[in-house]
């Protein structure tokens, strides 16, 4: 039974910060983002834009082309959640009117969620082929304001139906694991930033990449000569290349400049454009693999490798479907992308001051022009609203 992706769309918010803005405001010499980090634009989601409404936006698409009453949960990857106690995935359920005959749950480890949220779909689809699995990633990357990590914020949110039979990737059994207890970047409780220990991080991140590698092999028997695209977890796009130069040298197969790039640059792209969305930053990375690639890839296989911080990292790997081009949303991406409207330093600075940054009785200006949104917050409920568009 083949089991893995058959629908698959993404949101991201309305407005971006170029980093051309942000390296004339900071006298930083561009560079430094466009070649050193490999990073152009930062998605910035506007007070009244969170998780639920940009899940909302990714879902929303892919169930006009089902019957939605189908869906039997709802997995739910994110570490912005907006409730300690509440699933974000239960707001997306009000919203998006899905039947009460369907559980959900949310699932956070850092960036990784969204692969685990994914894998664990894949296994109840196996255990019940009658099961349609919706898994959302969705996360807001914010850091405070003048720290390391603060050209890599971003934001998206990733929807993907899994189902038996699926349209665009299958998920093949087997995959590589590793758990560590490291302090690389984290959130207590109280903050609505993350805390990083960036340089540190990146190396956690490549040294999980070696040992999910090593785990993979010897459980799969697959090599890296199997595999013909790799996605990466992508904080920021020169980290997925140094990825897969660690991975090159760690099975030892020489590539040419040219073949390097076929199997990851395209994978890259919207990552570039778009800044870190956590959870849904390998899968945003899959879509701009398939959304940029010209020729058709049936059959190849594609690898994943999730990381996050904390650690957990995973690899494991899918086989394109016959016909996937003809149910890809590739018009819905580039339009989004491109309607995206840019930010002053000024205006960043007022959203990033108050996007999630309290509870307290709110009723929020329109600046996210739906079709979801936060309204409002009143006796520490939140409001969201469909809009007309
Ligand atoms: P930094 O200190 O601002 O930058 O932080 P730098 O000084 O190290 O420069 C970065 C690169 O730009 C360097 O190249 C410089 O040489 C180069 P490298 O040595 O890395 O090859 N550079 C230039 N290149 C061209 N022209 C110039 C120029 N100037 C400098 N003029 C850091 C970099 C990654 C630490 C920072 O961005 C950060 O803290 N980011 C946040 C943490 C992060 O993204 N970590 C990644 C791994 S952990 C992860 O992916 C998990 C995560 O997604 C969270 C989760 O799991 O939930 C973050």
């Amino acid at each position: 039974m083949k089991v893995g992706i058959d629908l698959l769309h993404f949101a991201t918010a309305n407005y971006y910060l170029g980093l051309d803005t942000f390296a004339a405001e900071k006298n930083i010499d561009v560079d430094k983002f466009y070649v050193g980090i490999g990073q152009e634009k930062m998605s910035i989601a506007s007070p009244d834009e969170d998780i639920v409404s940009l899940a909302a936006k990714a879902a929303a698409p892919i169930l006009q082309k089902i019957d939605s009453n189908e869906i039997s949960a709802v997995l739910f990857a994110t570490e912005s959640g907006v409730d300690q106690s509440k699933s974000a995935g239960v707001f997306l359920h009000g919203l998006l009117n899905l039947s009460n005959r369907c559980r959900i749950v949310e699932f956070k480890q850092a960036c990784y969620a969204g692969a685990a949220a994914l894998q664990m779909a894949t296994a109840l689809v196996r255990a019940n082929p009658k099961e349609k699995i919706l898994v959302i990633a969705a996360d807001v990357a914010k850091y405070d304001l003048d720290t390391s990590g603060e050209a890599t914020q971003g934001c998206g949110a990733v929807a993907m139906l899994i189902t038996e039979a699926p349209r665009i990737l299958e998920i093949e059994p087997g995959s590589g694991y590793y758990t560590d207890d490291v302090m690389d970047f984290w959130r207590p409780n109280s903050r609505t930033t993350a805390l990083v220990d960036g340089k540190y991080s990146t190396k956690v991140y490549l040294n999980s990449l070696k040992q999910v590698w090593e785990h993979f092999t010897e459980s799969t028997g697959k090599s890296f000569t199997d595999i013909d695209y790799f996605c990466y977890h992508i904080p920021f796009t020169k980290m997925a290349e140094k990825a897969h130069q660690t991975l090159v040298r760690k099975a030892g197969v020489k590539l040419t400049q040219a073949q390097f790039q076929a199997q990851t640059l395209p994978g890259q792209l919207y990552n570039r454009i778009i800044g870190n969305s956590y959870s849904a930053s390998l899968f945003i990375s899959f879509i701009s693999l398939l959304d940029n690639l010209t020729e058709n890839i049936e059959n190849k296989r594609v690898s994943f490798f999730s990381y996050g911080s904390g650690c957990v990292a995973e690899f494991f790997t899918g086989v394109m479907q016959p016909g996937y081009q003809s149910v890809l949303m590739t018009e819905n991406h580039k339009a989004q992308i491109d309607k995206r409207i840019p930010l002053t330093y000024t205006q960043y600075l007022e959203f990033h001051q108050q996007m999630g940054a309290s509870d307290e009785n709110v009723t929020l200006n329109i600046n996210n022009p739906g079709p979801y949104r936060l309204a409002g917050i009143k006796d520490h409920k939140r409001y969201y609203e469909k809009t007309d568009q």
